[in-house]
């Protein structure tokens, strides 16, 4: 008899939470039932958080097989509501990033599959503790309503074929337990969890594919290029298996994107991508990333049709005009997206002078963003929407002493020094000229 029918045949003796801990902490592989029991447990809160810990590290320390990575994402999935899009004839598109420092191609991107018609659902859910979330940068826009129930959000895909909203609390919740827990427990960077949490959340959205941007780097939570490119085949591999097309970029965050960080300032940035303009390394990321969308989706057959399908809506203004529309119909003040100039300005701009002369060699992403933090963080713990930086000076880039690394925007005088320190100590500078960094690393499909 096969192990499948075999499996099926005898009733599941449920074993306990400790054996569970141990087997995984030797070496051993789950099978679907104890998976499905794990996951249960959690949802049931019959697992004590200790052990969930322990299973955690466990996991993390010797990892899962490809077979059970897709079962545990599978079970998260079933977890909770998966939002059924059938009705929708569109093709349904979903996009991750795994979260970096002035990435604002998610603002973009959204809208951009829509004009080109795909469908795209964006739920925004997981905070990285220093990266501005989609939801903070669109929160710039007066009376702009994040929080919908889940058949607004399927209406709003049905009439307007994307919708930026914060993550519902029925999807995917055994994910929202497990992640909060890995952040308290230094279990984040297991493969297989971040693998099981990116696709339980993004396919229970309803997404026939999906296309995720791994970012490597100092800017990103996964610093090493090794790990990432480990990621991408982990995602795709396991959505295949789940039935879901799926393509990874791996890019680089070794520095910001574009040339801004901060929230209105990155809303704004957006904007003039949506109008084929902007910086030249967030064009490309967008352009790569939207033609693996159409592609993915069936709009555009080829390399060439998907550049010139992603090109036009960004050149005809129809990615802006969708932008617009979704803006107005959660409820947000589409006069800012027609005059910029509205969006709120910090008091003061000051330059972040450079301390010799030569090339900028290298970038701390990582701190550029905690210094913006620290500008931005009010006394209520709420971001200031006026306050980042500006006119980034990329790698490669060659300054005079005294020249402007980055303006700093701010509101709060007594925040600038420590901020300044991160800032300051983000460059390096170096006399001869690096070779820039490649953005898109690895293609994985
Ligand atoms: N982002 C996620 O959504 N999940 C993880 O586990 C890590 C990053």
């Amino acid at each position: 008899m096969a192990e499948k029918t075999l499996l099926a045949s005898r009733k599941f003796i449920k074993p306990s939470f400790s054996y569970l801990i141990e087997k995984k902490r030797d070496g051993g592989e789950f099978n679907e039932e104890e998976i499905r029991f794990i996951v249960d447990s959690i949802l049931d809160k019959e697992m004590p958080e200790f052990q969930m810990a322990a299973l955690a590290m466990a996991i993390y320390f010797q990892n899962m097989s490809a077979q059970e990575t897709a079962t545990f994402a599978e079970e998260m999935m079933l977890s909770g509501e998966v939002i059924d899009l059938s009705k929708i004839t569109m093709p349904k598109i979903a996009k991750y990033s795994t979260g970096g420092v002035g990435d604002k191609t998610s603002l973009v991107l959204t809208p951009l599959a829509a004009a080109c018609g795909v469908v795209m659902p964006a739920m925004n859910g997981v905070d990285e503790n220093f990266v501005i979330s989609t939801l903070d940068k669109l929160s710039s826009i007066p009376k702009f309503k994040a929080d919908m129930d889940l058949k607004e959000f399927v209406k709003q895909l049905k009439t307007v074929n994307c919708a930026i909203v914060q993550q519902h609390p029925e999807i995917a919740p055994v994910d929202g337990i497990l992640y909060e827990l890995r952040q308290n427990t230094a279990t984040i960077q297991s493969l297989p969890l971040i693998t099981g949490s990116i696709l339980s959340k993004k396919l229970a959205e309803g997404a026939e594919g999906l296309v995720v941007d791994v970012k490597w780097g100092n800017g990103s939570f996964v610093k090493d290029l090794e790990q990432a490119k480990q990621l991408a085949r982990s995602i795709t591999r396991v959505g295949r298996s789940m039935k879901r097309r799926c393509v990874a970029l791996v890019t680089d965050m070794n520095q910001p994107l574009g040339d801004t960080v901060g929230t209105a300032l990155e809303v704004r940035e957006a904007i003039e991508l949506l109008k084929g303009e902007g910086p030249e390394d967030l064009q490309e990321l967008v352009l790569k990333l939207g033609m693996e969308i159409v592609r993915l989706a069936g709009v555009a057959g080829s390399t060439l049709s998907a550049k010139q399908t992603v090109q036009k809506h960004l050149k005809d203004g129809s990615a802006l005009e969708k932008f617009k529309e979704m803006i107005q119909v959660q409820g947000g003040d589409t006069s800012f997206i027609d005059d910029p100039e509205k969006f709120p300005t910090a008091k003061y701009i000051r330059k972040l002078p450079a301390p010799k002369r030569g090339y900028v060699h290298t970038i701390n992403a990582g701190m550029i963003a905690r210094g913006v933090q620290i500008l931005a963080t009010t006394k209520k713990g709420k971001m200031d929407p006026a306050v980042g930086v500006s006119e980034i000076k990329k790698v490669g880039t060659q300054v005079k002493q005294g020249e402007p690394l980055m303006m700093i925007h701010y509101n709060d005088e007594t925040r600038l020094e420590s901020a300044l320190e991160y800032l300051r100590s983000a460059y390096r500078l170096a006399p001869k000229r690096p070779n820039p960094p490649e953005l898109i690393v690895e293609r994985v499909a």
